[in-house]
């Protein structure tokens, strides 16, 4: 078992680590190693992971309402790289439930977090089961809820029942223009909507471009406040993570 005061001390061993040497700390750590790709500018770390060996398995949640530049995209990564990306669907009985009795834009009336509970969260937590380590592309200047991300947490809130999981951030620490100038100079593919205004990428019906001047998440769920802009692949970040 992991401690905390373990994960402390390699908060501190990694602080000024390359991204892609966290990613292989993960990799020598632990057998069994998933990176989450969401088919936006975390390509980087697919890049990366296309030239480790071993490397992490990588997927994607698909759910249904990704954007269709978003779909091509995941396909492209995975020709270019030659990499299987294992997409994970909801589980079709709930969501029929959901569509038939609440209809395909719920969320716009009583927020994003049934949806995404059933598209993300339960197909997220049903693949974790099965891993001891994931990796995400999230970053502390993505959003004010993500200011003290840290590059190793233990992850409490999607570990299955009686078991451990890390959750490794190799990009915590990195900018978004560091993240675009690595992705420019390496020549990586990325998803065409950064280039039609989208910063940041979910899906189709709760994403939309950023204007000059506004943060790169406000595009997302922009109905709902600022404060709940997490869809529970993220829930540790929230202030009160159990509200
Ligand atoms: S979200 O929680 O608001 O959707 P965000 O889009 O900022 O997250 O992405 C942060 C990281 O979460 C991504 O780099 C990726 O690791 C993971 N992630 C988000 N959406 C997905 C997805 N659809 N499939 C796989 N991973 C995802
Ligand atoms: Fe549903 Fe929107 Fe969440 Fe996607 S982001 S799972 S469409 S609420």
């Amino acid at each position: 078992m992991t401690s905390q005061s373990d994960i402390d001390a390699l908060n501190s061993r990694l602080q000024d680590a390359a991204p892609r040497d966290i990613m292989q700390e993960a990799l020598q750590g632990f057998e069994r190693v998933a990176l989450s790709f969401s088919g936006a500018e975390d390509v980087l770390l697919v890049h990366f992971a296309a030239r480790m060996d071993p490397k992490p398995q990588i997927f994607t949640l698909e759910t249904g309402r990704l954007h269709p530049a978003t779909l091509r995209f995941l396909d492209k990564v995975r020709s270019h790289y030659g990499l299987q990306i294992e997409m994970l669907y909801p589980d079709g009985k709930a969501l029929e439930k959901l569509v038939s009795s609440k209809g395909l834009f719920s969320f716009y009336e009583d927020g994003h977090e049934e949806c995404c509970g059933i598209r993300k969260v339960e197909p997220l937590r049903r693949k974790l089961a099965t891993v001891d380590a994931w990796i995400t592309g999230q970053r502390r200047d993505q959003s004010p809820s993500r200011l003290d991300v840290p590059l190793v947490e233990l992850d409490g809130a999607n570990a299955a029942p009686g078991s451990q999981l890390l959750k490794f951030n190799p990009l915590a620490n990195w900018t978004s223009s560091q993240v675009w100038e690595t992705i420019r100079l390496l020549e990586i593919p990325y998803n065409p909507l950064h280039d039609q205004g989208y910063i940041s990428i979910g899906c189709e019906p709760c994403t939309r471009p950023v204007g000059p001047g506004q943060h790169e998440r406000e595009g997302r769920w922009w109905w709902e406040e600022a404060t709940i802009k997490e869809c529970g692949l993220h829930r540790s970040n929230l202030a009160d993570p159990d509200a």
